[in-house]
């Protein structure tokens, strides 16, 4: 594996730090670390920073002017796109999906929809259950018929150049934590359309590390996020020219705490956010780490993670806070 053979776009703070989580630790009973993908920079920081590298090298080696792509109306993934083209002198087309139905004002206009605009990308609104890829594409063909080159970038940043990033995510734990003498057994992650959770089991399987990665489920049900994600770590392993190092036993989805639906937040995802805000300061968001933390917490309290070190991977988010005041604030 060598990730400098891949265009690249230096967008991120990077190494973020892995540090542990000494107090949310104790409240759950077992040996819990962060790594802090939350502070990759680049309009708040988050997951997107890592996947946007390679994407944005990718785009620049197509000679595209133009970034589009598509999200939930508080998508993270979305904020940190117009970021990244507002930074790099490209325009942004952005499509954003109605996919929770609320209507609430601080949904549709605070939070991450606020700095979309802040950050001057131009976008349009569509009812949930709309055919996203077509709308990407009728996107893609408006901007070649007024003579600008797009580039297409999914929702999520996931394809197998954008899980990439995490690729490098994962080698960048395997070192700190050989640096620090902990011996990881397992890292837990929000995984949604599958990049962060696809890239980590490639890059881990690539370097052979033999650390499980647990992805709590957001969305979809467990055998279609499992599907998801190894199709994506096979391709992203084929992308890294190992085309056999990806098993199927390693992909491994814990869906039982979407709740309701995706985006849609429960008593134990306002709990979880105010366990991991009062007990070490962290800020995790409604409908990503909120609810992979929510997963962690009931996981630890039935005793899965006895005797283990985990790494919590904070895949940031909490910029879409702001859109959710008027479901949490009554919580807190
Ligand atoms: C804050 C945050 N965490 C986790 C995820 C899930 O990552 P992925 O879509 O790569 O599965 C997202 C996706 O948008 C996100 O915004």
């Amino acid at each position: 594996m060598h990730l400098a053979r891949f265009p690249r776009v230096r967008l991120a703070h990077l190494p973020t730090p892995l540090e542990p989580l000494p107090r949310l630790g104790e409240a759950l009973g077992i040996d819990l670390w962060i790594k802090r993908d939350d502070c990759t920079g680049l309009a708040g920081g988050g997951n997107k920073t890592r996947k946007l590298e390679f994407l944005l090298g990718d785009a620049f080696e197509q000679g595209a002017d133009t970034l589009v792509t598509q999200g939930a109306v508080q998508s993270n993934h979305v904020r940190q796109t117009a970021a990244a083209a507002a930074s790099h002198g490209l325009a942004c087309e952005i499509i954003l999906e109605e996919r929770t139905g609320s209507k609430a004002p601080d949904y549709v206009g605070n939070g991450n929809v606020l700095l979309d605009r802040l950050l001057g990308a131009t976008f349009r609104t569509v009812p949930g259950g709309t055919d996203m890829v077509a709308e990407l594409e009728k996107t893609a063909v408006e901007v070649r018929a007024r003579g600008g080159k797009p580039y297409v970038i999914p929702g999520g940043g996931s394809n197998a150049i954008g899980a990439l990033g995490y690729v490098d995510c994962a080698r960048e734990i395997v070192v700190q934590a050989d640096e620090l003498d902990l011996p990881v057994d397992r890292i837990v992650t929000a995984t949604g359309s599958a990049g962060t959770h696809a890239g980590l089991v490639a890059g881990l399987a690539v370097m052979g590390a033999d650390i499980p990665v647990l992805g709590i489920g957001v969305r979809a049900p467990k055998a279609k996020q499992e599907e998801n994600v190894l199709k994506l770590a096979r391709e992203t392993v084929i992308l890294l020219g190992r085309p056999d190092a990806v098993k199927p036993e390693m992909v491994v989805a814990d869906c039982d705490y979407v709740g309701e639906g995706y985006g849609l937040v429960d008593d134990a995802v306002i709990e979880a956010l105010k366990l991991a805000a009062r007990t070490d300061g962290i800020l995790l968001d409604p409908v990503y780490t909120g609810k992979a933390m929510k997963g962690l917490i009931a996981l630890a309290k039935l005793g899965r993670f006895k005797d283990e070190t985990v790494v919590f991977l904070h895949t940031g988010g909490a910029q879409g806070l702001f859109g959710y005041e008027s479901e949490i604030g009554a919580g807190l």
